[in-house]
């Protein structure tokens, strides 16, 4: 029969390798489930989905700035002088079969893999999943985020379309900008004078070769880590520090996992055929002495530009040492407080808060108003960096002024943050109350109630039994407090089907929680 058969290669297998006991381990590993874990399944994926389709463009991109005639099918750019790399990359658009679908698929799955990188990282941070011990993951998820930024900014910069070019010239400016070194350091990296003859064969090593594998080392650690450490879950019935409620490996989480990426990639592949991104033939070949408006970066680097943007002009001399030029300071201070604050946040909170604990069960943000409003202040400060780096497209689909635009984004950078914080430290302390609320006197009916008296007063649906004076004495434990009746106690639904439940029936024969407890040590 199938099952010997199937058996005896098991067994064949594990003599030779030894393979049945990490095998069982892995299968029964136990993860608690919550959407907002997924993120960081979405930026898993869509990796994935990068490695293959840019290996697809590096087969036919030529990374060199040879200048050539462009003699392709594209009527509009016949004739004119061009870079060997801006060429390929028409041909790729054009004239490989697939080509433009993988151009497209490899740059949407860039910016997936950056947003969902970004979302991670915030559901990290405001559920306190940074805490000790997992820092050393927090800090390699930073290092993570700046390593994609760059590998999509060095990405996007490979074609030498007339967009490319000036991103590159803005990096020229900040690498010159830097004190002593800037000039050589600009010299080196540009072969020479700007543009050079050789960025784009540097680069396209770094993006094809370094960077992708200096991710993948680090998502491997990364992943890992959460492996050996757990993942953190959400308070509740059930959860302690001390265990891990959830469900196994395998069947259920690997189902779950693989339909969920065929899905990312679905996705994916409709956006790459349905909708056009980095049409780099509108764009022309690069000109120094060219920038069209409407020059936008990708998301990710819009803030750093929309920084750049709004800085004064304060250009700083020290004769006969030194000129600042005004790029210095959103350019190479703003980038390394964005690279260095996030790097320690977990050990300036914990110093500030002097809480040296281990924690595996999350916060929710409400409970930690500092932390939330501070990274709600964050989001502000980005959310205003990033306009700016398209307020020229602003200034010119709305008709405003473009000075208006920049005076707008200089004061909102300042105070914008600031009201963020209070706002925001208000409303997690009127959710706090109102959890505390309900957890006295039960939940709003909305029906209203005459006493003979005359007295008008709204019934409660208590969440446990009275006291004399309709008191519960419910303490708040982190655990979500229900706000709709009839929610109760609500028990998730009873699993149907073949992957059935791990645990057996209990004695009454009712479906029994599917939860599963691994016990032992975190
Ligand atoms: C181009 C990002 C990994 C090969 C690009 C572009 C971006 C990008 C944004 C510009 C696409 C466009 O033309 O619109 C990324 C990111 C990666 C990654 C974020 C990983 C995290 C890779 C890998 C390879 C690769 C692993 C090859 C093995 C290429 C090539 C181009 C390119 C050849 C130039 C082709 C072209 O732009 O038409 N990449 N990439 N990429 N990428 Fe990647
Ligand atoms: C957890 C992948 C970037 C911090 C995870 C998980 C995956 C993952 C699959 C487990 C599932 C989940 O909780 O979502 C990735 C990938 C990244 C990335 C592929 C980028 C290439 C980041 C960044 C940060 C971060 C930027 C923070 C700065 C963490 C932490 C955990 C985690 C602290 C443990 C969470 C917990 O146990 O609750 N990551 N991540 N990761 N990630 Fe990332």
């Amino acid at each position: 029969t199938s099952d010997s058969l199937l058996t005896k290669a098991g067994g064949e297998l594990d003599d030779r390798f030894k393979l049945a006991l990490p095998a069982r381990i892995l299968f029964n590993k136990v993860f608690p489930d919550h959407w907002s874990f997924l993120l960081g399944e979405i930026a898993l994926f869509s990796f994935i989905l990068l490695l293959l389709s840019g290996t697809f463009l590096a087969l036919f991109f030529e990374p060199s700035m040879v200048e050539v005639t462009y003699n392709g099918v594209y009527v509009p750019l016949q004739g004119v002088e061009m870079s060997q790399a801006y060429h390929s990359a028409l041909d790729l658009s054009f004239e490989v079969r697939g080509g433009l679908f993988m151009r497209q698929l490899h740059h949407w799955s860039t910016l997936l893999f950056m947003a969902s990188i970004l979302v991670h990282m915030l559901r990290i941070f405001f559920t306190g999943a940074f805490r000790a011990p997992r820092e050393t993951n927090w800090m390699i998820g930073i290092v993570l985020f700046w390593l994609g930024f760059f590998e999509g900014f060095f990405g996007y910069s490979l074609p030498d379309d007339g967009l490319s070019g000036t991103g590159l010239r803005i990096m020229e400016g900040m690498t010159e900008s830097i004190p002593f070194i800037g000039p050589w350091a600009s010299a080196a990296l540009f072969g020479g004078q700007f543009p050079g003859t050789s960025v784009i064969s540097m680069l396209y090593i770094i993006h094809v070769f370094v960077f992708p594998l200096l991710i993948l080392a680090l998502i491997t650690v990364h992943i890992g880590l959460v492996f050996a450490q757990k993942h953190t879950q959400w308070p509740g019935p059930g959860r302690t520090e001390h265990n891990v409620v959830g469900f196994r490996m395998f069947p259920n989480y690997v189902m779950k996992q693989v339909g969920f990426m065929l899905f990312i990639w679905g996705v994916l592949g409709a956006m790459a055929g349905l909708f056009q991104i980095n049409p780099i033939w509108l764009f022309g070949p690069y000109e120094v002495s060219v920038v069209s408006s409407a020059s936008q970066p990708d998301f990710y680097v819009m803030y750093l530009d929309g920084l750049i943007r709004l800085f004064p002009a304060w250009e700083l001399r020290i004769p006969p040492y030194f000129t600042l030029p005004p790029v210095f300071w959103p350019g190479i201070v703003g980038m390394g407080l964005s690279v260095m604050l996030p790097l320690l946040y977990p050990a300036l909170e914990r110093r500030f808060t002097k809480d040296r604990g281990h924690h595996n069960l999350l916060q929710r943000p409400r409970d930690n108003a500092g932390r939330t409003s501070l990274g709600v202040m964050v989001v502000v400060f980005w959310i205003i960096g990033v306009i700016s780096g398209g307020n020229d497209v602003f200034a010119e689909q709305f008709d405003i002024s473009l000075n208006a635009m920049t005076w707008a984004g200089r004061i909102g950078l300042v105070v914008m943050p600031i009201i963020a914080y209070y706002v925001t430290y208000r409303i997690c302390l009127g959710l706090q109350q109102h959890d505390r609320e309900v957890l006295a006197h039960g939940l709003e009916t909305g029906i209203l109630m005459r006493d003979p008296n005359g007295r008008f007063y709204e019934v409660h649906q208590p969440l446990a039994e009275p006291d004399e004076h309709g008191h519960t004495e419910l303490e708040y434990n982190g655990w979500v407090v229900p706000k709709k009746m009839n929610r109760i106690g609500a028990l998730p639904p009873a699993d149907k089907g073949f992957f059935k439940s791990i645990e057996e029936p209990s004695e009454d024969g009712r479906a029994e929680r599917r939860d599963e407890i691994e016990s032992g040590k975190h």
